[in-house]
């Protein structure tokens, strides 16, 4: 069964910044920094939708946004944000199984991929990277071990309880950079937040 993050939507946000502090919207604001005006941008899995008044805080007006998020929960809150005079097409389905034309010059799939596993992940990441333009952006965060010994005790504790509440498959990190690399995506900018187990990737190609 796929996770349903709906059943973690009325107290995501408060937990993730009990945990990380400002560190999960301090990685996203990074992310944003490299949206330029009047893109056209698909956004998976923005959770509650705070990334859109983010984004609208830096362009009030001229972007076109496809917002894709499966959870119900999640796509209720996200359709109350403030959006300014951008044009968002709100779509609550599994990216995978929507259809749209292939003409986007930005991605972003904010801690997207944490809780997949292998098999979803190529699924997910090659339907999305069918959907950008040449040239374009895809602006990624996630965690990551860099071998500190907290880092697998939160990680692991992070599963435990969203297989709990959430019902998610994985149970390790799956290979994200990987992805990136088969697809020859080059890095344009990286920046890494709490003391390295987060990192947030600008890729291209
Ligand atoms: C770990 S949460 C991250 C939420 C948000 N980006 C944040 O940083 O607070 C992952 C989100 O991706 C959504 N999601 C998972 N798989 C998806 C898929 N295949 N298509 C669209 N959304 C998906 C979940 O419902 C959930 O809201």
């Amino acid at each position: 069964m796929a996770a349903n993050f709906s059943n973690s939507a009325w107290f995501y946000d408060s937990l993730s910044r009990l945990v990380y502090g400002k560190a999960i919207v301090n990685t996203q604001l990074y992310l944003l920094s490299y949206i330029k005006p009047h893109n056209k941008i698909l956004i998976v899995g923005g959770g509650t939708g705070w990334i859109l008044e983010e984004l609208t805080r830096l362009h009030p007006s001229g972007l076109q946004i496809t917002y894709v998020e499966v959870a119900a929960g999640m796509m209720a809150l996200s359709q109350k944000r403030n959006i300014g005079n951008n044009q968002v097409t709100f779509i609550n389905d599994a990216i995978e199984n929507v259809t749209l034309v292939a003409d986007f010059n930005a991605a972003i799939t904010p801690f997207l991929f944490d809780n997949f596993t292998e098999r979803t992940l190529k699924t997910v990441f090659d339907h999305i990277h069918s959907l950008l333009k040449p040239g374009s952006l895809w602006l990624n965060c996630d965690f990551q071990l860099t071998g500190k010994w907290w880092q697998t005790f939160l990680l692991k504790s992070m599963f435990l309880f969203f297989r709990l509440i959430c019902g998610i498959e994985a149970s390790k990190l799956p290979k994200i950079t990987v992805c990136f690399h088969s697809k020859q995506y080059n890095i344009i900018g990286e920046k890494f937040f709490f003391s390295g187990f987060i990192v947030a990737r600008v890729y291209g190609r």
